[in-house]
């Protein structure tokens, strides 16, 4: 049932062009520039929205981090984000003008349920964001969107990631369009970028080999740092937590411009440093940081935009040109990356140790 593959993690990363058609199939329509969730929330309601609130865990929190700035971005709508176990909900003036948004792959998360309820509980609207019919979070929230990733079984979440960011694209989109903040041309470009996302999803995975490569090369670091701006930051979070949970290293993911404020002292020539270098993310900037990494010794992989230059690197991986939706494909080297170098270290990938697929405890 792994379908040829030795672990379920590397199935479902391979899986993902497939995971990000059934998130968009059926759901744009490119005539109008619009999208279409069948959301059943009252007319006019998400249009007079003051604020969106996404309340999430682990990896479901980094998605939630990237649909906050598209939300931001995309549909001129204030939009935070918050850890569930960390949120409480006071109501603000006027709590149905805000949409609490619980994004969980299980929908059984106990620390997302928790905060949806407070949510729900002081007045606020609430929606979920989810993969599993049936699941807990369905009962709670007002109303459901699935992000139709197909069942996921290895601990670490890999489709679901992109699956959710995607999902929470159009909601953007859908958003903006309502609130007349999109205009047709932008949401045009954006709906194409999405609908180019699963190819260059493939093409980066065509790539594995040279992953694979740098696996073996950086597989007996210290520790490895992840680094990104705006849309990569997110990124370079989740390629950090995928990293530790399943080869047992220390990784860490920093904002790029962060790195001189502190980290900077931990590297040396056995910390490499991986970088999200995509358009739309002042990868200048964050090359300027990784070249101060470099100058201490450490090596430097980047994930760069297709025609983007950039300094010298050790490694360069090409990310197809996808608009806002790049950083994204670059994540996918970084679960290619996680997953090489805990294969080579015989980790136990689809379950790693101390961990649950989900988490039912507060
Ligand atoms: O089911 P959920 O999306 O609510 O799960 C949230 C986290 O427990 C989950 O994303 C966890 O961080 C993953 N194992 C990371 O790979």
């Amino acid at each position: 049932e792994k379908g040829g593959y030795e672990h379920y993690m590397r199935k479902e990363i391979h899986e993902q062009p497939t995971a990000l058609r059934q998130a968009l199939s059926g759901r744009i329509d490119l005539d109008r520039a619009g999208v279409d969730l069948d959301l059943e929330f009252p007319q006019g309601c998400l249009e007079s929205l003051e604020e969106i609130q996404l309340v999430a865990c682990g990896t479901s929190y980094y998605a939630s981090q990237y649909a906050a700035q598209l939300l931001e971005e995309v549909a001129d709508v204030r939009a935070t984000v918050e850890i569930a176990s960390e949120y409480e909900f006071d109501g603000g003036r006027d709590p149905w003008r805000t949409l609490v948004i619980a994004v969980t792959q299980s929908g059984e998360t106990a620390d997302t349920l928790g905060a949806i309820r407070r949510a729900a509980g002081a007045g606020a609207r609430t929606l979920a964001v989810t993969n599993t019919l049936g699941s807990s979070v369905t009962r709670e929230a007002d109303d459901t969107l699935f992000i139709r990733a197909g069942p996921e079984i290895g601990v670490a979440a890999t489709k679901t990631f992109v699956s959710q960011v995607a999902t929470l694209a159009l909601l953007a989109v859908d958003i903006g369009r309502g609130r007349g903040t999109l205009s047709t041309a932008d949401a045009r470009d954006l709906l194409g970028d999405l609908r180019g996302l699963p190819g260059a999803v493939q093409q980066v995975l065509d790539e594995e080999d040279r992953v694979l490569k740098a696996a073996r090369e950086f597989r007996d670091s210290e520790s490895f740092f992840f680094v990104g701006r705006r849309f990569g930051y997110p990124v370079a979070l989740e390629g950090a937590l995928k990293l530790k949970e399943i080869s047992y290293d220390h990784a860490e993911g920093f904002a790029a411009g962060e790195l001189k404020h502190g980290p900077l002292a931990l590297v040396t020539d056995k910390t490499p440093v991986l970088a999200v270098l995509t358009d739309g993310t002042r990868a200048g900037e964050t090359m300027n940081n990784v070249t101060e990494a470099q100058t201490r010794g450490a090596p430097a992989i980047g994930a760069v935009s297709a025609g983007l230059e950039t300094g010298s690197l050790d490694i360069g991986l090409e990310v197809p040109n996808v608009g806002i939706f790049e950083p994204l494909v670059a994540n996918v080297y970084f679960q290619l990356f996680a997953y090489h170098v805990a294969n080579l270290k015989g980790r136990s990938i689809d379950k790693p140790r101390n961990l649950a697929k989900s988490v039912t405890v507060e």
